[in-house]
C-alpha cells in the first residue's frame, strides 16, 4: 500500500509538486485514500485517487497542473501527426504513448480540494469535478484504460486502431469537466 503511494508520488514529482505540497513526503496516514489502491498483483490500470489534501502552494499547484495538461497535449499532437502519416514513426509513437500513459496514471491526484474555480485563479477545471467526483474518477480511469492500451501497441495498425479511442477518452472528460478556453 505504501509502496504504491510512493510510486505515485515519485511519478507525480516529475511534473507536479503535489504529495505534501513541496514538503518531504510523509508516510500515509491511516485515513489516507490509499485504501482505494488495488491489491497486488499490480493491475494494468490504477484507480484514480480520491481528492487528497489542499496543497500548500495552491497557485503553483494549479499552474503546474495546467502546464502538465499542455505537455499532454503536445504528446497527443505527436501521436496525431503520426496518425495522419502513411507510415507512422513507431519509435516516436512509443515514446509519446508512454508519456500519455504516465500522465493518465497520476491525473487522479491533480484535483485535491481547494484547487478549483472557487480560488478565483483562472482555471479550466470546472467546479463539478469536486461535486461529481465519481463521474470524474471514472473519466480518469477510462483514460488510463485507453492510454494503457495505446502504450501497448506494437505496430502501425494497432496504433491507428487505438489512437481514436484514446482521444475519445480526453474528449469524454473535457465535455463535462473542462471549461472552454476563452483566451486563445
Ligand atoms: C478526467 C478528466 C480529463 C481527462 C481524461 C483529460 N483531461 Fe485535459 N483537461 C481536464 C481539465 C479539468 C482541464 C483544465 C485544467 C486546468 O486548467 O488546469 C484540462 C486541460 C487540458 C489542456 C489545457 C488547455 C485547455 O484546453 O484547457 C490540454 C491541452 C488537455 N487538457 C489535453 C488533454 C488530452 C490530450 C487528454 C487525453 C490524452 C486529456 N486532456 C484528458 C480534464 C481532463
Amino acid at each position: 500500500m505504501k509502496t504504491t503511494l510512493f510510486a505515485t508520488c515519485a511519478a507525480l514529482a516529475l511534473g507536479l509538486a503535489a504529495c505534501g505540497g513541496g514538503e518531504p513526503a510523509k508516510p500515509a496516514e491511516p485515513t489516507a485514500p490509499a485504501a482505494e489502491v488495488a491489491p497486488a498483483p499490480a493491475p494494468e490500470v490504477t484507480p484514480a485517487s480520491t481528492a487528497g489534501e489542499t496543497p500548500a502552494d495552491v497557485p503553483g499547484f494549479m499552474k503546474t497542473r495546467h502546464d502538465n495538461y499542455e505537455a499532454l497535449g503536445k504528446n497527443m499532437k505527436v501521436l496525431m501527426d503520426n496518425m495522419k502519416a502513411a507510415t507512422p514513426d513507431m519509435a516516436a509513437v512509443t515514446t509519446a504513448a508512454a508519456e500519455v500513459k504516465k500522465t493518465a496514471d497520476v491525473m487522479g491526484t491533480w484535483f485535491p480540494a481547494g484547487t478549483g474555480p472557487e480560488t478565483g485563479i483562472k482555471t479550466g477545471a470546472k467546479a463539478n469535478i469536486w461535486t461529481d467526483r465519481a463521474t470524474f474518477d471514472a473519466a480518469v480511469v477510462k483514460l488510463q484504460t485507453e492510454a494503457t492500451a495505446l502504450a501497448a501497441v506494437t505496430d502501425a495498425a494497432g496504433f491507428k486502431a487505438q489512437f481514436p479511442k484514446t482521444g475519445g477518452a480526453c474528449k469524454n472528460c473535457h465535455d463535462t469537466f473542462r471549461e472552454e478556453e476563452k483566451d486563445h
